[in-house]
């Protein structure tokens, strides 16, 4: 880890004001970020945390048509209650934007203006689908018809919910506008592309440069689509929603950004309002365009390749030629993995989730911010369950640490008046038996390198620690014949809580706060770390003198949580997997229709063989087909197969795959295809081939 920084900016994905933040962002994103930004900021780091909603984009209008109100009143309503339950939970944002703001609009379109302006921008026209009566041309989601694989009636034109596969909406017979449903018609439409293609060397350098410290998840994600080569994006869509393209020409018209160039951006936009804000307008620069900044953008895994390609190819296309107002790149990316719940994915399609503000009005912020620092998806996908966040609040949080500080505050304010009774010295510290140097050091190491869930395992071992040295030093015994001696324990006990506020800031600093005002300071903790008061490094030696006055009030720290207060938690699981079940259920049967019987002597007519991948590639101008060649026996098969998108042609090269050798030659595409592979869609929507181990089997029939 590089440390010749002296800023660091930190950005969070910006969610869709589309919908209430659940659980599964929290712990993903927003809580990640939250932890090492407060473990910074404590450690006397300039870092600041740049987040916001991203306003745009088609489920937003889909949301406002199906509620009959505008996608502004969409977007208002869900920025504001997620704004809202982020500052519960204590997620401490320096500038929480919109993508709807006039700086957003005007830093999207100059980016936009300086890359048209260099010429990089493909243009390239193409015939899309328009609705003459509601006078739009209509976006995937917009259009209905018929699916080519299964007939539903009702596919929508990104994807059959019957049958699962994906689509494109040309693919649909009888295609209905939802809009007006009427046939829509096809009407030739210009659109800018980006093509990243032109940055692939640039980008490779640039992500190789981070083989040592970026995640392998990120890596992997990034160098595989390298690896395939990259194509252009189209950057513009025809909607009446967005950032309108800033051209002044007829086929500009009616024409908005891709909700994915603007988001990106919006990173950009949120420093500039955060520094207008600071009343220093220009102080953006100094984390965008410094090489004294290190930027870490925290994401989840489905946000990679934005983050590390097209944001990135976006930043050098405005880069290239420029002397200065150069951007600099991210130094990290650290990309989650997901959280599920209760053993299954959050679906907020199928309200299968937990919403964050709903959460918080029921139990406090830090008892979920430790569980899910505790069961954080760093390099595989976690679970949060109801029961082990009952067992982490009350044994770990109520029984460890709570009980630890009480113990201390209240015998100190019974026995000793509330004054700290002895001066402790470096020898009495290190007598504890705690390791502080070796502690700290892997602390710092694991929040340096977002091991957050060890950073918290870390710091509640030091609270067992402390809570074993309390329970076997008896200072309610040792009383009683050397006052001395006890006053000696709990003089270390109230260091070892003022430790602890200072080293649990970062994952729960709503306790960390409360704990530093029991031991009688009038500032609030925030305030001190803020003013550099207080700093990390304090938490390793005890820093209160002998006659520190508490504020002789008592506290509990964490209420337990009952059977019965997570009961209705666990009835409403049941109820919402019995919804999920049984919709699955009705989507299985009618993805089960099974195809009208046939004799065995029919069956007996398909010929399937083994044959053996002995080559592949992509077929020009057709995103989802790989044009294998299969040896079977003695022959070779040319062979087209709609799996570009699940396979590389590298994948698949030397496999054994089960062939249906009979099927009557026919031309795809140009291309003569002489069979049929077998291939599995899993439920990731990704196709599998079916193949078969072992050698010695080509050629072979299959029984
Ligand atoms: O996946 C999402 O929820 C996107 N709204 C994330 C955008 S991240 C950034 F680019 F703004
Ligand atoms: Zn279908």
């Amino acid at each position: 880890m590089t440390n010749n920084f002296s800023r660091t900016l930190v950005t969070t994905a910006l969610p869709y004001a589309n919908g209430p933040v659940h659980l599964g962002h929290l712990a993903g994103v927003y809580l990640p970020a939250d932890i090492y930004v407060r473990f910074k900021r404590m450690q006397g780091e300039n870092i600041i945390h740049i987040g916001g909603s991203d306003e745009h984009g088609v489920p937003i209008t889909i949301t406002a048509d199906k509620e009959g109100i505008s996608p502004q009143d969409v977007v208002d309503r869900y920025h504001s209650r997620n704004m809202d339950a982020f500052e519960r939970c204590g997620i401490s944002f320096d500038h929480y934007g919109r993508t709807t703001s006039p700086v957003h609009f005007r830093t999207a379109q100059e980016f936009f203006s300086e890359i048209e302006r260099k010429n990089i921008f493909v243009k390239k026209k193409e015939r899309h689908f328009y609705d003459p009566e509601a006078r739009r041309y209509l976006s995937d989601r917009y259009v209905v018809g018929t699916c080519p694989v299964c007939n539903n009636p009702e596919a929508n034109g990104d994807q059959c919910e019957q049958c699962g596969t994906h689509l494109s909406p040309r693919e649909l017979s009888n295609p209905r506008s939802k809009l007006s449903d009427r046939t829509p018609e096809l009407r030739e439409t210009l659109h800018w592309y980006f093509p990243l293609g032109r940055f692939q060397d640039q980008l490779k350098n640039f992500v190789d440069s981070h083989d040592d410290d970026w995640r392998a998840n990120v890596l992997n994600y990034t160098r595989t689509w390298l690896n395939q080569g990259l194509k252009d994006r189209a950057i513009t869509r025809d909607l009446h929603w967005g950032i309108p393209v800033p051209l002044d020409t007829d086929e500009a018209q009616g024409k908005v950004l891709y909700v994915w160039f603007d988001a990106v951006l919006g990173y950009i936009s949120f420093t500039r309002e955060w520094a207008e804000k600071e009343g220093n307008p220009e102080l953006w620069r100094d984390y965008w365009q410094s090489s004294e900044c290190r930027i870490i953008n925290f994401i989840g895994k489905d946000n990679v390749v934005f983050h590390t390609l097209m944001f990135p190819a976006i930043l050098m296309a405005w880069n290239e030629d420029r002397v200065g107002g150069k951007y600099s790149l991210a130094d990290n990316v650290p990309a989650s993995e997901f959280m599920n719940f209760e053993g299954r994915k959050f679906s907020k399609s199928r309200n299968y989730a937990v919403y964050l503000g709903e959460f918080l009005d029921r139990f406090p912020a830090d008892t979920l911010r430790y569980s899910i620092a505790m069961n954080y998806p760093e390099s595989k996908d976690s679970d949060f369950s109801w029961s082990d966040f009952q067992n982490r609040t009350n044994g770990e949080l109520a029984d460890t640490l709570g009980n630890f500080i009480k113990r201390s505050i209240d015998f100190t304010n019974s026995k000793f008046d509330g004054e700290l009774p002895y001066a402790c010295t470096g020898e009495d510290w290190d007598a504890l038996g705690i390791d502080w140097a070796d502690s700290f050091e892997k602390l710092d190491q694991a929040y340096e390198q977002f091991h957050f869930r060890e950073a918290a395992s870390l710091t509640m071992q030091i609270a067992r620690l402390a809570n074993r040295f309390l329970t076997e030093s008896e200072p309610w015994k040792v009383m009683k014949t050397d006052r001395e001696a006890a006053g000696k324990t709990m003089a270390l006990s109230l260091n070892l809580c003022y430790t602890l506020a200072l080293a649990w800031y970062p994952v729960i600093p709503h306790t960390s706060n409360r704990i530093y005002a029991l031991l009688g300071f009038d500032q609030s903790l925030d305030d001190a770390v803020k003013k550099g008061d207080v700093t990390w490094h304090m938490a390793r030696s005890p820093q209160l003198q002998k006659g520190h006055k508490l504020h002789k009030k008592s506290e509990i720290l964490f209420t337990k949580i009952e059977d019965g207060d997570i009961a209705p938690e666990l009835e409403k699981i049941e109820r919402l997997l019995e919804e999920v079940r049984s919709q699955e259920k009705g989507e299985s049967k009618e993805e089960l229709k099974i195809k009208p019987e046939i004799s065995f002597d029919d069956f007996q007519k398909v010929d399937l063989r083994v044959g053996t991948v002995i080559g592949c590639e992509k077929v020009k101008k057709a995103d989802k087909l790989l044009k294998l060649l299969v040896k079977v026996g003695s022959e070779n098969r040319q062979v087209l197969a709609g799996i570009a998108q699940s396979c590389s042609p590298e994948s698949i090269m030397g496999k054994n795959v089960i062939l249906v050798a009979n099927l009557a030659e026919r031309k795809i595409r140009g291309e003569v295809s002489q069979g049929m592979i077998l291939a599995v869609e899993g439920s990731d929507g990704a196709l599998h081939l079916a193949d078969v181990e072992g050698t010695g089997v080509n050629g072979k029939s299959v029984q």
